[in-house]
């Protein structure tokens, strides 16, 4: 093979080397999860249940998690929806554990709609919140959270 070509082909096989080095290169950062593990495996336990493993939810009774719980990080009161939400607030896990379950559930099914100036939860945060989690008035607070999302993305 003659020079040019040769060129080439090594500079495709550095490409090439890169990305298998990206593959295997830490996970994207997880702001406010300490323990991305332990975060799953609360997952796991308490949520996917009803949530499904890959946070898709089902049609009938859960919402889907995946490709839309951060849209709500983006409308008033939808970041305080999140941690009060039934399945959320009365969990039996520690408000740190629960911050960080909460931090991971939105990087892990919608980093794409993560806000670029997201603070994660605080367990101070999270205490304070699920000390007044939303009972019945859930569907009619999150139907006006989904219209102002819509109404959001229209404006876009
Ligand atoms: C018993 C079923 C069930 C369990 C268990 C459950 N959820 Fe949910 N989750 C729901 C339902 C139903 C909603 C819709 C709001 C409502 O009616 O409570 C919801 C709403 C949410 C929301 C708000 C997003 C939206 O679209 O409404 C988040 C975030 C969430 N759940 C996360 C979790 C996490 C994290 C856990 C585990 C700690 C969990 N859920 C456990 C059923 C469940």
């Amino acid at each position: 093979m003659s020079g040019p070509a040769a060129l080439l082909l090594s500079a495709l096989g550095l490409c090439a080397l890169a990305v298998v080095g990206q593959a295997g290169a830490a996970p994207a950062a997880m702001p406010g999860v300490a323990n991305p593990e332990q975060a799953r495996i609360d997952y796991i336990l308490k949520c996917q249940g009803c949530h499904q493993p890959d946070g898709s939810g089902d049609i009938a009774h859960t919402p889907p998690l995946k490709g839309e719980v951060a849209r709500f990080l983006h409308v008033p009161g939808g970041r305080e929806f999140l941690a009060r939400v039934p399945g959320v607030a009365s969990v039996d896990l520690s408000d740190a554990r629960l911050a960080q379950l909460l931090n991971w559930t939105v990087l892990r099914f919608d980093r794409a709609h993560v806000p670029a100036d997201f603070a994660p939860y605080s367990a101070a945060e999270i205490a304070q919140l699920r000390r007044r989690p939303i009972r019945l008035e859930r569907q009619a607070t999150r139907a006006s959270l989904v219209t102002a999302i819509g109404d959001r993305a229209q404006g876009d």
